[in-house]
């Protein structure tokens, strides 16, 4: 797939290493069944935060479910048969988007855990330090595990400090997410040359994970300013880091 931009059946696909801007449903149209080596992404978590794309972040459960479902199918669609997918949830909406993925063809295995030492207290009713932010793994059928590379996916508590954004700073996303979590996660459910999918790109920190471990991406931002934030900090990463040869022995 991907070489001309059209798929077998002569349908046009998306290039890839490249930031879509616009509605992942839509977008995700153009990717090719079964094309996808690993998605990860962050979908927005329902919890009534401010994007500059102005998405309603306070649906009601069942729209949210109905909201995550809707983009849930395309990526099971377009994932390849038997490998990975981890998608973050907050802790009050994920009945829904478990339940969204689940409905969607997923397989949920169990939960990858960031913990940020440097949370800070918030309040939802009671007072909770939102210290714990879950994320899914889920698998398109029966996963094969020696796509997991456990030296460096080596336990579920992935512990970086939250990078909080700084207004008028160059990265000033509302959800940014620390770039070391994510190549801790990419390079252990995926090997040099793989293609991985995030629909909800953001400020782009898959798509710098995946150039700095020689990955290849398609990034999809609603967002037109966050598309430019994403482009802007991904080309900031040098093209020509040294390759490194990870560590890549498979149980
Ligand atoms: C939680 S943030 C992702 C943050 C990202 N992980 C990062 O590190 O910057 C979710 C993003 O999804 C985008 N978004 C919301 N609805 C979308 C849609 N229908 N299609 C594509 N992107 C969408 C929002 O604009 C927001 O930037």
């Amino acid at each position: 797939m991907l070489s001309n931009n059209l798929n077998s059946r002569g349908e046009i696909v998306l290039e890839i290493n490249r930031i879509y801007q616009g509605d992942c449903v839509e977008i995700m149209k153009d990717i090719d069944d079964n094309s996808i080596d690993f998605i990860n992404t962050d979908p927005p978590f329902n919890v009534g935060l401010k994007y500059e794309s102005k998405i309603d972040d306070n649906l009601s459960s069942e729209q949210y479910y109905k909201w995550c479902k809707s983009w849930g199918v395309h990526l099971y669609r377009v994932l390849k048969p038997r490998h990975y997918a981890v998608v973050a949830s907050s802790q009050i909406n994920l009945m829904a988007l478990q339940k969204a993925m689940i409905d969607s063809g997923f397989t949920f295995h169990h939960f990858l855990e960031w913990l940020k030492p440097n949370c800070q207290k918030v309040f939802t009713g009671t007072v909770l330090f939102n210290r714990i932010e879950l994320l899914l793994v889920l698998s398109k059928g029966k996963p094969d595990i020696k796509l997991i590379n456990r030296k460096v996916l080596y336990q579920d508590v992935l512990q970086y400090p939250n990078e909080v954004p700084v207004p008028g700073g160059d990265a000033n996303h509302p959800a940014r997410r620390p770039v070391a979590l994510y190549k801790q996660i990419i390079a252990g459910f995926t090997k040099p040359g793989d293609l991985v999918l995030d629909c909800f790109l953001g400020s782009g920190t898959t798509a710098i994970a995946c150039k700095e471990l020689n990955r290849n991406y398609i990034g999809i931002e609603l967002s037109e300013i966050y598309c430019k934030m994403a482009k802007d900090r991904t080309d900031s990463v040098p093209e020509s880091l040294p390759f490194m040869e990870e560590q890549d022995e498979r149980e």
